[in-house]
Protein backbone atom coordinates (compact mmCIF):
# COMPACT_ATOMS: atom_id res chain seq x y z
CA UNK A 1 0.00 0.00 0.00
CA UNK A 2 1.14 3.42 -0.64
CA UNK A 3 0.70 6.02 1.82
CA UNK A 4 -0.31 9.45 -0.51
CA UNK A 5 0.98 12.78 1.82
CA UNK A 6 -0.85 15.81 0.48
CA UNK A 7 1.30 18.58 0.84
CA UNK A 8 -0.79 21.93 1.99
CA UNK A 9 -4.23 21.79 3.57
CA UNK A 10 -5.70 24.94 2.55
CA UNK A 11 -8.20 24.61 -0.78
CA UNK A 12 -6.52 23.21 -3.25
CA UNK A 13 -5.06 20.85 -1.10
CA UNK A 14 -8.99 19.46 -0.63
CA UNK A 15 -9.05 19.70 -3.74
CA UNK A 16 -6.35 17.59 -4.56
CA UNK A 17 -7.50 15.01 -1.98
CA UNK A 18 -11.30 14.93 -3.50
CA UNK A 19 -9.44 13.94 -6.83
CA UNK A 20 -7.42 11.09 -5.13
CA UNK A 21 -10.24 8.78 -5.13
CA UNK A 22 -11.27 9.20 -8.84
CA UNK A 23 -7.40 8.94 -9.64
CA UNK A 24 -5.50 6.32 -7.90
CA UNK A 25 -7.23 2.82 -7.00
CA UNK A 26 -7.97 2.39 -3.49
CA UNK A 27 -6.38 -0.86 -3.20
CA UNK A 28 -3.14 0.57 -3.96
CA UNK A 29 -2.87 4.06 -2.23
CA UNK A 30 -4.63 5.19 0.84
CA UNK A 31 -4.10 8.82 2.12
CA UNK A 32 -2.13 9.40 5.22
CA UNK A 33 -2.98 13.06 5.52
CA UNK A 34 -1.84 16.32 4.95
CA UNK A 35 0.82 18.42 5.57
CA UNK A 36 0.64 22.04 6.93
CA UNK A 37 2.16 24.81 9.12
CA UNK A 38 -1.15 26.24 10.25
CA UNK A 39 -2.43 23.73 12.48
CA UNK A 40 -5.66 24.80 12.47
CA UNK A 41 -6.41 24.65 8.46
CA UNK A 42 -8.87 21.25 8.96
CA UNK A 43 -10.91 22.55 12.09
CA UNK A 44 -13.70 23.92 9.92
CA UNK A 45 -13.64 20.34 8.07
CA UNK A 46 -14.31 17.58 11.25
CA UNK A 47 -15.49 14.98 9.11
CA UNK A 48 -12.13 15.56 6.84
CA UNK A 49 -9.80 16.32 9.27
CA UNK A 50 -10.79 12.48 11.11
CA UNK A 51 -10.21 10.66 7.64
CA UNK A 52 -7.06 12.44 7.16
CA UNK A 53 -5.34 14.38 9.80
CA UNK A 54 -2.80 17.12 9.39
CA UNK A 55 0.46 14.72 10.09
CA UNK A 56 3.13 17.14 10.33
CA UNK A 57 4.34 20.37 9.24
CA UNK A 58 5.66 21.70 5.74
CA UNK A 59 9.00 22.61 7.23
CA UNK A 60 9.18 19.80 9.26
CA UNK A 61 8.33 16.29 7.93
CA UNK A 62 10.45 13.60 7.73
CA UNK A 63 9.16 11.47 4.84
CA UNK A 64 9.19 7.89 5.29
CA UNK A 65 9.96 5.13 3.20
CA UNK A 66 6.49 4.10 2.03
CA UNK A 67 5.44 7.92 1.14
CA UNK A 68 4.49 9.61 -1.78
CA UNK A 69 3.61 13.28 -2.09
CA UNK A 70 1.58 15.39 -3.87
CA UNK A 71 1.57 19.31 -4.21
CA UNK A 72 -1.45 20.89 -2.90
CA UNK A 73 -0.37 24.36 -3.60
CA UNK A 74 -1.85 26.84 -5.69
CA UNK A 75 0.89 29.54 -5.76
CA UNK A 76 3.91 28.79 -8.36
CA UNK A 77 6.72 29.89 -5.82
CA UNK A 78 5.14 27.91 -2.98
CA UNK A 79 5.34 24.82 -5.54
CA UNK A 80 8.71 25.77 -6.46
CA UNK A 81 10.06 26.58 -2.67
CA UNK A 82 8.08 23.68 -1.29
CA UNK A 83 9.28 20.83 -3.73
CA UNK A 84 12.63 21.75 -3.62
CA UNK A 85 12.69 21.48 -0.01
CA UNK A 86 10.73 18.23 0.24
CA UNK A 87 13.20 16.46 -2.22
CA UNK A 88 16.11 17.18 -0.56
CA UNK A 89 14.62 15.35 2.29
CA UNK A 90 14.23 12.50 -0.11
CA UNK A 91 10.34 12.79 -0.64
CA UNK A 92 9.48 11.23 -4.02
CA UNK A 93 6.86 12.99 -5.42
CA UNK A 94 2.97 11.59 -7.88
CA UNK A 95 1.99 13.12 -10.23
CA UNK A 96 -1.90 13.75 -10.51
CA UNK A 97 -3.59 13.47 -14.04
CA UNK A 98 -7.24 12.68 -13.25
CA UNK A 99 -9.51 10.57 -15.38
CA UNK A 100 -11.13 13.28 -16.85
CA UNK A 101 -8.09 15.74 -18.14
CA UNK A 102 -7.61 14.93 -21.50
CA UNK A 103 -3.88 14.19 -22.47
CA UNK A 104 -2.57 13.50 -26.18
CA UNK A 105 -0.56 10.41 -26.62
CA UNK A 106 2.29 12.82 -27.77
CA UNK A 107 2.32 14.97 -25.18
CA UNK A 108 5.51 14.87 -22.16
CA UNK A 109 4.72 14.99 -18.55
CA UNK A 110 7.67 15.92 -16.18
CA UNK A 111 7.13 14.57 -12.52
CA UNK A 112 4.89 16.24 -9.78
CA UNK A 113 2.40 17.14 -12.48
CA UNK A 114 -1.71 17.40 -11.09
CA UNK A 115 -4.24 18.07 -14.00
CA UNK A 116 -7.56 19.08 -12.93
CA UNK A 117 -10.83 17.23 -14.72
CA UNK A 118 -11.64 18.64 -18.21
CA UNK A 119 -7.48 20.21 -18.57
CA UNK A 120 -6.54 19.72 -21.53
CA UNK A 121 -2.51 19.06 -22.78
CA UNK A 122 -2.38 18.76 -26.63
CA UNK A 123 -0.32 16.70 -29.71
CA UNK A 124 3.26 17.45 -28.46
CA UNK A 125 3.17 19.57 -25.61
CA UNK A 126 5.53 19.99 -23.35
CA UNK A 127 4.65 20.42 -18.98
CA UNK A 128 7.60 20.72 -16.86
CA UNK A 129 7.86 19.39 -13.51
CA UNK A 130 5.66 19.93 -10.40
CA UNK A 131 2.90 22.04 -13.36
CA UNK A 132 -0.53 22.62 -12.61
CA UNK A 133 -3.77 22.80 -15.13
CA UNK A 134 -6.65 23.45 -13.16
CA UNK A 135 -10.44 22.82 -14.70
CA UNK A 136 -10.73 23.69 -18.34
CA UNK A 137 -7.04 25.02 -18.65
CA UNK A 138 -5.41 24.31 -21.65
CA UNK A 139 -1.78 24.21 -23.23
CA UNK A 140 -2.60 23.80 -27.23
CA UNK A 141 -0.11 21.92 -29.76
CA UNK A 142 3.48 22.43 -29.14
CA UNK A 143 3.20 24.62 -26.02
CA UNK A 144 5.43 24.03 -23.45
CA UNK A 145 4.95 25.21 -20.16
CA UNK A 146 7.93 25.72 -17.24
CA UNK A 147 8.54 23.77 -14.29
CA UNK A 148 5.89 24.73 -11.21
CA UNK A 149 3.76 27.07 -13.38
CA UNK A 150 0.18 27.02 -12.63
CA UNK A 151 -2.76 27.70 -15.07
CA UNK A 152 -5.80 28.60 -12.93
CA UNK A 153 -9.54 27.63 -14.63
CA UNK A 154 -9.93 28.17 -18.21
CA UNK A 155 -6.26 29.50 -18.76
CA UNK A 156 -5.03 28.81 -22.09
CA UNK A 157 -0.86 28.39 -23.59
CA UNK A 158 -2.03 28.51 -26.85
CA UNK A 159 0.10 26.27 -29.95
CA UNK A 160 3.79 26.76 -29.99
CA UNK A 161 3.50 29.60 -27.41
CA UNK A 162 6.32 28.55 -24.21
CA UNK A 163 6.08 29.90 -20.63
CA UNK A 164 8.87 30.26 -18.27
CA UNK A 165 9.35 28.43 -15.00
CA UNK A 166 7.43 29.44 -12.30
CA UNK A 167 4.64 31.43 -14.06
CA UNK A 168 1.37 32.15 -12.76
CA UNK A 169 -2.19 32.44 -15.79
CA UNK A 170 -5.00 33.59 -13.97
CA UNK A 171 -8.73 32.38 -14.61
CA UNK A 172 -9.64 32.96 -18.31
CA UNK A 173 -6.23 33.96 -19.54
CA UNK A 174 -4.58 33.10 -22.13
CA UNK A 175 -1.04 33.83 -24.04
CA UNK A 176 -1.08 33.82 -27.71
CA UNK A 177 0.25 31.33 -30.51
CA UNK A 178 3.97 31.53 -30.51
CA UNK A 179 4.46 33.77 -27.64
CA UNK A 180 6.70 33.38 -24.84
CA UNK A 181 5.66 34.44 -21.20
CA UNK A 182 9.25 35.13 -19.52
CA UNK A 183 10.50 32.79 -15.79
CA UNK A 184 7.71 33.97 -13.05
CA UNK A 185 5.56 36.19 -15.24
CA UNK A 186 2.01 37.06 -14.79
CA UNK A 187 -0.73 37.02 -16.54
CA UNK A 188 -4.06 38.62 -14.79
CA UNK A 189 -7.35 37.35 -14.88
CA UNK A 190 -9.19 37.82 -18.47
CA UNK A 191 -6.31 39.24 -19.71
CA UNK A 192 -4.45 38.58 -23.11
CA UNK A 193 -0.65 38.41 -23.86
CA UNK A 194 -0.67 38.68 -27.02
CA UNK A 195 2.76 39.95 -27.16
CA UNK A 196 6.63 37.60 -26.02
CA UNK A 197 6.63 39.34 -22.35
CA UNK A 198 10.04 39.30 -20.19
CA UNK A 199 11.17 37.62 -16.98
CA UNK A 200 8.15 38.47 -13.89
CA UNK A 201 6.05 40.50 -16.53
CA UNK A 202 2.61 41.43 -14.92
CA UNK A 203 0.27 41.77 -18.19
CA UNK A 204 -2.82 42.54 -17.71
CA UNK A 205 -5.41 43.55 -20.00
CA UNK A 206 -6.54 43.06 -23.53
CA UNK A 207 -4.09 43.26 -25.19
CA UNK A 208 -1.91 42.65 -22.13
CA UNK A 209 0.06 45.65 -21.58
CA UNK A 210 2.84 44.56 -18.89
CA UNK A 211 2.67 46.99 -15.94
C1 LIG B 1 -2.90 38.52 -11.13
C2 LIG B 1 -3.58 38.87 -9.81
C3 LIG B 1 -3.49 37.65 -8.89
C4 LIG B 1 -2.83 40.05 -9.23
O1 LIG B 1 -3.37 40.34 -7.98
P1 LIG B 1 -2.64 41.44 -7.05
O2 LIG B 1 -1.18 41.15 -6.98
O3 LIG B 1 -3.43 41.50 -5.81
O4 LIG B 1 -2.71 42.75 -7.88
P2 LIG B 1 -3.82 43.89 -7.81
O5 LIG B 1 -5.20 43.30 -7.83
O6 LIG B 1 -3.45 44.80 -6.68
O7 LIG B 1 -3.60 44.63 -9.20
C5 LIG B 1 -2.46 45.41 -9.48
C6 LIG B 1 -2.84 46.35 -10.59
O8 LIG B 1 -3.18 45.59 -11.77
C7 LIG B 1 -4.53 45.87 -12.18
N1 LIG B 1 -5.16 44.62 -12.58
C8 LIG B 1 -5.21 43.49 -11.86
N2 LIG B 1 -5.86 42.53 -12.55
C9 LIG B 1 -6.23 43.08 -13.71
C10 LIG B 1 -6.93 42.57 -14.84
N3 LIG B 1 -7.36 41.31 -14.88
N4 LIG B 1 -7.13 43.41 -15.90
C11 LIG B 1 -6.68 44.69 -15.86
N5 LIG B 1 -6.01 45.23 -14.79
C12 LIG B 1 -5.80 44.42 -13.74
C13 LIG B 1 -5.20 46.43 -10.96
O9 LIG B 1 -6.27 47.28 -11.30
C14 LIG B 1 -4.08 47.19 -10.28
O10 LIG B 1 -3.89 48.42 -10.92
P3 LIG B 1 -3.71 49.77 -10.04
O11 LIG B 1 -2.45 49.53 -9.25
O12 LIG B 1 -3.63 50.84 -11.07
O13 LIG B 1 -4.93 49.83 -9.18
C15 LIG B 1 -5.06 39.25 -10.03
O14 LIG B 1 -5.12 40.35 -10.89
C16 LIG B 1 -5.85 38.12 -10.67
O15 LIG B 1 -5.86 37.94 -11.86
N6 LIG B 1 -6.54 37.34 -9.81
C17 LIG B 1 -7.22 36.11 -10.22
C18 LIG B 1 -6.41 34.96 -9.66
C19 LIG B 1 -6.91 33.63 -10.13
O16 LIG B 1 -7.14 33.38 -11.31
N7 LIG B 1 -7.07 32.71 -9.20
C20 LIG B 1 -7.54 31.38 -9.50
C21 LIG B 1 -7.14 30.47 -8.39
S1 LIG B 1 -7.64 28.83 -8.72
Amino acid sequence: MTDIVIVGAGGCAREVYEMVFDTFPQEEYRVKGFLSDQPGDLDPFPELKEKAPIVGTIQGYEPAAGDRFLLGLGNPEDRRAVARKMKERGAKFLSLVHPKAQVFPTAKLGQGIILYPFSLVSSYVELGDFCMLNAYAGVGHDGKVGDYTVLAPYATVLGFAQTGECCFLSTHSMLAPKKKLGKEGIVAANSSALRDAPEAAFVCGVPGKNM
